[in-house]
């Protein structure tokens, strides 16, 4: 690991900073090795860190957006620049196969890019008026500063596709990853630094307390705005803790993903598609599929070929040649998909392939036939390498059984049919549609979820509104 881009502390107000002696160690998971000891940020720390983002955010905001897509293009550049550094620290922290982490430096940059130049187009309005003399004007302005509360299963790009359009607004931001995969997001800010953001304006608090940490950017008056992708149970104590200071949220949360295939699909472009869908990131996604929906007819055709794509994966440490499936992220994400496993079991599921945890923090890819409704998985979200395929005979019990879930993130299907396309693809109660698609995922579209998945939306033109306030001018006595 190229140790110049690794750092163990919080940075605030444009200074590598740390509390007291209080640490936490980071683990590869691969193998249960310590990567680094990170000086543990706390609550003092978040709220310096908040005073700090708060000072930067008057003269941040006055700046052009054609200034802060320069420094913006920077940092993306410099990240391109390290992708293969980058990369390396993502596969020892979260496990990911390196192909998988490139992917994701590329992935994470893109969103950077792609806001360094949309901020230059936050067009406003000039709405006729309701009388001769008055005329009025729409402005949008940066909504103030931002916390940004990333996950560990995409380290880097989950924080700049929340950094980048805040930056590119004019927001100043303050960003929490978590403590499992903490030093990708360090070193991404370390480019930041280089690339030139002036004190203040991006600030990161490494800590274990994020129970306490979220609480402080909830609370705060002078946090305008929180950014949290995680789960729904999370999501909700975020937004309650909100209520008092009426803050903005923007809440990418858990997903059930389903995934149907019609009896006129193109089988062999199906599971292919159920493969990148299933397993990117041994299934540790939001978008991964959580359910299989077979139609009766193809069924055996469909579970035979995903068991013969399944058994070709090969599982390891992340940084060997040719790993498609690295470690779960902890040994409790093991003991969760082994209760999945179990349950399903006990409830009549048939294990078609794997089935088993391997030691360390490994899981076998495995497939479930005979799913059903009774099971643990076909409610709840399982970020792990499981396939579960249940059946369906017509249209209407397949976008019933989709629907059947308080979540509505991304759902697929694959059919030939362009009238069944529309129809199935406007039923779905999803924010995502991937059609004769298993990979949805663009700096391009917007991305984000309906129902208990939650609110706002993070790339594509939509996504920088969420940083935006509107005002609205009215100019009186135009005679
Ligand atoms: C996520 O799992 O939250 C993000 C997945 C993606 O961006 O594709």
């Amino acid at each position: 690991m190229n140790k110049s881009l690794l750092f163990d502390r919080s940075y605030v107000n444009g200074q590598w900073t740390k509390e007291g002696t209080a640490s936490f160690e980071v683990m590869n998971p691969a193998n249960g090795e310590t990567l680094a000891t990170v000086a543990d940020g706390d609550v003092i720390m978040t709220k310096k860190a908040i005073e700090a983002a708060d000072r930067a955010f008057k003269p941040w905001s006055k700046t052009t957006a054609k200034y802060r897509a320069s420094i913006l293009e920077k940092w993306n550049d410099l990240i391109i620049a390290h992708s293969d550094e980058l990369a390396d620290i993502m596969t020892l922290e979260c496990g990911k196969p390196l192909a998988e982490s490139k992917g994701e430096v590329a992935y994470g940059a893109s969103f950077i890019k792609w806001f360094a130049e949309e901020g230059k187009r936050i067009y406003g309005d000039v709405i006729p008026p309701h009388t001769e003399n008055r005329r009025i004007v729409v402005i949008k302005q940066p909504i103030g500063v931002v916390a940004a509360m990333t996950p560990w299963n995409f380290p880097l790009a989950m924080i700049t596709r929340k950094v980048g359009p805040a930056l590119a607004a004019g927001c100043t931001v303050i960003i929490r990853p978590t403590c499992e995969a903490p030093l990708t997001a360090l070193a991404l800010v370390h480019l930041a630094e280089q690339a030139g953001f002036p004190p203040g304006v991006i600030n990161i608090v490494v800590g274990s307390d994020s129970a306490a940490m979220g609480k402080v950017f909830c609370e705060s008056e002078l946090v305008k705005k929180i950014s949290f992708t995680g789960s729904t149970k999370i999501g909700q104590i975020l937004m309650a803790q909100s209520s008092n200071s009426l803050k903005k949220l923007s809440l990418e949360l858990g997903g059930n993903a389903p995934f149907i295939v019609f009896e006129d699909a193109d089988i062999d472009q199906a599971v292919a598609g159920a493969m990148v869908s299933k397993f990117r990131n041994a299934g540790q996604t939001c978008v991964c599929v959580n359910r299989f929906l077979i139609h009766e007819k193809v069924y055996d055709e469909f579970t035979a070929k995903l068991c013969k794509a399944v058994s070709e994966l090969k599982i390891g440490n992340g940084l060997d040649e040719g790993v498609n499936i690295g470690p779960l992220i902890n040994k409790n994400a093991v003991k969760k998909i082994t209760q999945f496993v179990e349950d399903a079991k006990a409830k009549g599921g048939t294990i078609l392939i794997g089935g088993n945890a391997l030691g360390n923090c490994y899981f076998e890819p495995t497939v479930i036939g005979n799913a059903s409704k009774e099971m643990l998985f076909s409610s709840e979200e399982i970020f792990g390498p499981i396939a579960p395929i249940y059946k369906f005979s017509s249209d209407e019990q397949a976008i019933q059984m989709a629907n059947d879930t308080i979540y509505g993130l991304a759902s697929y299907f694959y059919s030939q049919n362009v009238a069944r396309c529309w129809k199935v693809a406007e039923a779905l109660e999803y924010g995502m549609v991937g059609i004769n698609e298993g990979l949805i995922s663009t700096e391009v579209a917007p991305f984000g979820g309906v129902k208990s998945s939650g609110q706002g939306r993070e790339g594509s033109k939509y996504g920088i509104e969420d940083y935006l306030e509107i005002k609205y001018m009215c100019f009186g006595n135009i005679i």
